[in-house]
């Protein structure tokens, strides 16, 4: 009898802009102070990209880093999935143009739009390939340029978000490592509390469109702050229940960087310390569907997360839609 495949993370990285934007600076943007931001979502600083960068250049660095900590070379690849809300344009696809930047020539490419839980998406995505041994390479792409449609006169969001990338190569691992389980969902109801008018089917770009600022992102803030306490709280458990595990066997958590009140309603309701939570949005605010790749990256790379480790990673975002996933981690 054939054993099944194991689909885990051969290989992750991550790519942040040099420009720093600090609160201080948006202080002198907007009616805002480094004390409300702080106290109210955590966040110091964030990443903003040089004018002439698009998302896929920030996933394409991201992506060099993943292939080269997997061991691979882009021919290797037979699959890049691109997870955004900011592509570099409507078609084709970011993940197309990334699959030309690093010759890539044997993937298939396609992009996902699942906000901010769209990294964790793709890796379930990624996940089905390769536990049905269809693909044995796929790489998953988180990546934003959010700073080009933010509008820098609304403080009730710009102050919120930041630029950035992370990437993860999953192919197949030792059996009984790797992905364990995966939880999606949305609920498009509530898709009126965050998202982007114009520049669609629905609303074309438009002398009017640009004049009005409808090319930014519109957000009910305390509409997805309740969602998104509830979800990190479901989502959690649920994929959890579906791997036999609980709350006592999570060695790292690694949430969506939106907002520490909302990450720390879910490490109490986890009753977990905070050694065992992952917290980088300090340093770079919410940078949407990059946000879970980049935080799982630099907890690798600083030495936090080691073989066997199970790893819970939970996100939120436009859609509305939410994500979970557990990982045992292979490396
Ligand atoms: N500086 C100073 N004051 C501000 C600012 C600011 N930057 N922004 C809003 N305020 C004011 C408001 O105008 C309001 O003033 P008022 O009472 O005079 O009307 C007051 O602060 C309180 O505003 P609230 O919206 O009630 O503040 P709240 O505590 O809810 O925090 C926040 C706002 C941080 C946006 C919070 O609701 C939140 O984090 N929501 C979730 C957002 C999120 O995670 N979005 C990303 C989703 S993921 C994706 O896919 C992109």
């Amino acid at each position: 009898m054939c054993e099944k495949i194991a689909a885990g993370i051969l290989g992750t990285g991550s790519y942040l802009p040099e420009k720093i934007l600090t609160n201080f600076d948006l202080e002198k943007m907007v009616d805002t102070s480094d004390e409300w931001i702080t106290t109210r979502t955590g966040i110091k600083e964030r990443r903003i990209v040089d004018p002439s960068q698009a998302t896929s250049d920030l996933a394409t660095e991201a992506s060099k880093r993943a292939l080269e900590d997997a061991n691979l070379k882009p021919e290797d690849l037979d699959m890049i999935i691109v997870a955004t809300v900011t592509p570099d344009m409507n078609f084709p696809s970011t993940a197309c143009i990334v699959q030309a930047n690093l010759g890539a020539l044997n993937a298939a490419a396609f992009d996902i739009s699942v906000g901010c839980s769209g990294f964790i998406y793709g890796l379930a995505i990624a996940q089905q390939f390769v536990e049905t041994g269809m693909y044995r390479n796929v790489l998953v792409i988180g990546a934003e340029t959010l700073s080009k449609i933010i509008n820098w006169k609304d403080r009730n969001t710009c102050v919120l978000f930041g630029d950035g990338a992370g990437a993860a190569v999953v192919g197949r691992v030792e059996s009984g490592y790797g992905i364990l389980g995966s939880y999606l969902g949305a609920d498009g109801t509530g898709g009126k509390y965050l998202y982007m008018p114009a520049g669609g089917s629905r609303m074309p770009a438009s002398h009017e469109t640009v004049e009005k600022n409808l090319h930014t992102i519109f957000m009910e803030g305390q509409e997805v702050f309740k969602f998104a306490v509830k979800v990190m709280d479901s989502a959690t458990i649920e994929v959890l229940e579906r791997c036999g595990l609980t709350p006592e066997d999570i060695d790292m958590l690694i949430p969506h960087q939106a907002n520490t009140r909302i990450i720390e309603a879910a490490r109490k309701r986890l009753k977990l310390t905070n050694d065992k939570v992952y917290i980088n949005l300090d340093k770079y605010g919410n940078t949407s569907a990059a946000s879970v790749a980049i935080a799982l990256d630099e907890a690798y790379r600083k030495g936090l997360i080691k073989k066997g480790d199970i790893i819970l990673t939970v996100a939120f975002g436009a859609g509305l839609t939410w994500a979970s996933s557990v990982i045992k981690w292979s490396k």
